[in-house]
């Protein structure tokens, strides 16, 4: 059976996400809500290729690729990614991308190729800008799957990519400024019995006034050509000031990025430790063979990484204190996108031209905990 937008919106989803969140006190899912926006339905047509927000540009360079030069998917849109990759001024992916606790810039990658059913990921690489490339060379030239660390750079060098600082000024002065405050957004947890330590919570406080951003990003992008051939990438930084070593979803096929080649695309940004634990990337993939469509099945995930979620990264009514986001394309064209909170819009190239679309959402950004963590990883 298909079941309508509108008729999933307003009872099926609704009733899923009560079923999600009803258990806390005072939580109110707001589905229905999206139901407003349910003539927002878009046409499906292929090539079409989506993006995080950050990624308008790219979807217009992976659109003219695949439209004009008849690229592959996952070249087209591997060569859209690499703008931000190689953008110094953005801080959230490759050269400039904001560092880790030590001051390291550490990139993590992960592609899939749906027509030839393969895929690759690199994480925690250094010196390398672009590690959506090493990712697809993972792919391309070994047996494996994932490669990390040093191994991944030497992989990397050996395969004839150049080892550069990544650590731009600004990325530098943004973490000697977090070094300057530490605050509890330096991702670690309070060890039980001890007592919280004032100081470095009024410190955060005061880190607005020095400038401090504590905001990052990853940028993920999905594409079919008109044939109905899929893949997806995701590339990122990370979390600022991540505990070195740390991986976080994107370099993870299923969660950063997933992509059946008879089913469709999908991908996520934000706080990549919720979407691993939903395995989020591959669940949307499932959820559409099971007939939902992309917004849906964006929105179905999200209500499962809520009723996945530990009870410290929830407010009193059951929702999440941190941002994630998830976007998806159908083998057909169709495509949505979806975050926890209002606000914020994905890119998408079709034949109407590249432009920016509003994700649909589970609360509304009025209703988003005054301690909600403004990472987006
Ligand atoms: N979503 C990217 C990260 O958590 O690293």
């Amino acid at each position: 059976m298909t079941i309508s937008r509108r008729t999933f919106v307003t009872t099926g989803a609704a009733a899923a996400a009560s079923l999600a969140l009803g258990e806390r006190a005072g939580a109110e899912p707001v589905l229905a809500r999206v139901g407003e926006r349910a003539a927002r339905v878009p046409l499906a047509s292929r090539p079409v290729v989506i993006a995080s927000g950050n990624g308008l540009r790219g979807v217009a360079r992976a659109y003219d690729m695949i439209t004009r030069q008849g690229a592959d998917t996952l070249d087209a849109i591997i060569a859209g990614v690499n703008i931000q990759e190689l953008d110094p001024e953005d801080q959230s992916v490759g050269l400039g991308g904001l560092p880790n606790a030590d001051g390291v810039v550490q990139l993590d990658a992960s592609c899939m190729h749906g027509p030839t059913k393969r895929a690759g990921a690199v994480a925690c690489l250094e010196g390398i800008a672009t590690p959506s490339l090493v990712a697809k060379a993972v792919m391309d030239y070994t047996n494996h799957v994932l490669l990390v660390g040093e191994g991944a750079k030497k992989f990397a060098l050996g395969m004839g990519f150049t080892e550069q600082n990544l650590l731009t000024e600004k990325s530098r002065k943004d973490w000697l400024r977090w070094k300057a405050c530490l605050n509890p957004s330096d991702n670690w947890l309070d060890a039980p019995g001890m007592p919280r330590a004032p100081a470095r919570t009024s410190q955060r406080d005061s880190a607005p006034e020095l400038g401090v951003n504590f905001t990052t990003g990853t940028i993920n992008m999905n594409a079919v050509n008109a044939a109905g051939d899929i893949s997806s990438v995701t590339t990122t930084s990370g979390l600022s000031w991540k505990i070195p070593g740390r991986v976080g979803d994107s370099p993870i096929v299923g969660a950063g990025q997933y992509c059946d080649n008879t089913v469709g695309a999908a991908g996520s940004t934000g706080r990549g430790e919720s979407c691993i634990k939903t395995c989020g990337a591959f669940l949307i993939v499932e959820f559409m063979r099971q007939g939902l469509s992309p917004e849906q099945a964006c929105l179905k995930t999200i209500e499962r990484v809520i009723a996945t979620t530990e009870p410290r990264l929830l407010d009193g009514r059951g929702r999440p204190t941190f941002s994630l986001q998830f976007y998806a394309v159908a083998k057909d064209g169709r495509f949505g996108a979806a975050a926890l909170y209002e606000g914020g819009s994905f890119a998408v190239a079709d034949s109407q031209g590249a432009r920016m679309v509003p994700f649909a959402f589970m609360f509304r950004q009025s209703e988003k905990p005054q301690a909600a963590v403004s990472c987006s990883a």
